[in-house]
């Protein structure tokens, strides 16, 4: 079965990921231990500060894919980015010269706001993003503050179309307890749609995929975990899915 992890920073030397390529092969390792096939590599974009190129993004699967491919190791690695939301975006992913879909499936695209606030532009970049035939895929509003304060912001963004991702991490115990709370918040009311790793490293934030999968099914059922795993093997392919309607949050705020 294909176990597919849309967010991680596996590619070295382009972010705060890895600073070499034996680390990556490390971090691979990893992954397939974590039950992963497919992993799709997000490299953070951000506007004049960090404009990872996409050319070299390729490059770099390619090259990791070669590697994998002589020692027989059962992964394949493909292309994306996390992009930082700037007011802009939806036009240059309409330009389409030098920002990434989620595997180059021009579809999805991974954005990620700033932890402490939500940009006033969000919903209408959103929007247009729809508008030009992209779905947004919110990374990790659990740890963003506004969203914490306000859960209704989120809800808001989601029933417009807007999908969450969740960071697997943030499901498991011993993690910041306020993110963890809500990020359990968001699973219990079905508002998650994906969870993958974000992972950066082997030690400190690994994929953890299968660990967390088997929580997930523990804590909210099997169904959810097959829900989640297809949403992310959809994600790959490029293609829509009816996502669970939300649970009704009559009680969410009484618990912040
Ligand atoms: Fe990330």
């Amino acid at each position: 079965m294909m176990k597919v992890d849309i967010h991680n920073h596996i590619l070295w030397n382009i972010d705060d990921g890895p600073k070499e390529i034996s680390e990556t092969i490390e971090m691979v390792k990893n992954a397939v231990a974590q039950g992963i096939t497919h992993v799709i590599a997000t490299p953070h974009y951000k506007k004049g500060i960090l404009e990872c190129e996409f050319s070299v993004i390729l490059d770099m699967v390619n090259k990791v894919n070669q590697l994998l491919q002589n020692e027989n190791i059962p992964l394949s690695i493909s292309a994306g980015m996390e992009i930082q939301l700037y007011r802009e975006l939806s036009e240059d992913l309409v330009k389409g010269n030098s920002l990434f879909t989620l595997n180059g499936n021009n579809k999805f695209v991974l954005v990620e706001l700033p932890n402490s606030y939500i940009p006033t532009y969000t919903e209408q970049v959103f929007f247009e993003m729809q508008l030009n035939g992209f779905i947004p895929i919110l990374a990790h509003p659990e740890r963003n503050m506004e969203f914490i304060r306000d859960p209704n912001k989120l809800i808001n963004l989601v029933q417009k179309g807007t999908l969450v991702q969740i960071s697997a991490r943030s499901l498991l115990p011993k993690h910041n307890r306020k993110i963890a709370n809500f990020a359990h918040q968001m699973m219990k009311h079905r508002i998650a749609h994906l969870v993958s790793s974000d992972a950066h490293d082997t030690n400190n934030r690994p994929f953890l995929l299968n660990d967390v999968y088997t929580s997930i099914t523990k804590k909210y059922g099997k169904s959810y975990t097959s829900y989640l795993t297809k949403n992310a093997t959809h994600v790959f392919f490029g293609e829509e899915f009816s996502i669970h309607p939300p649970i009704p949050v009559k009680k969410f705020l009484n618990l912040f």
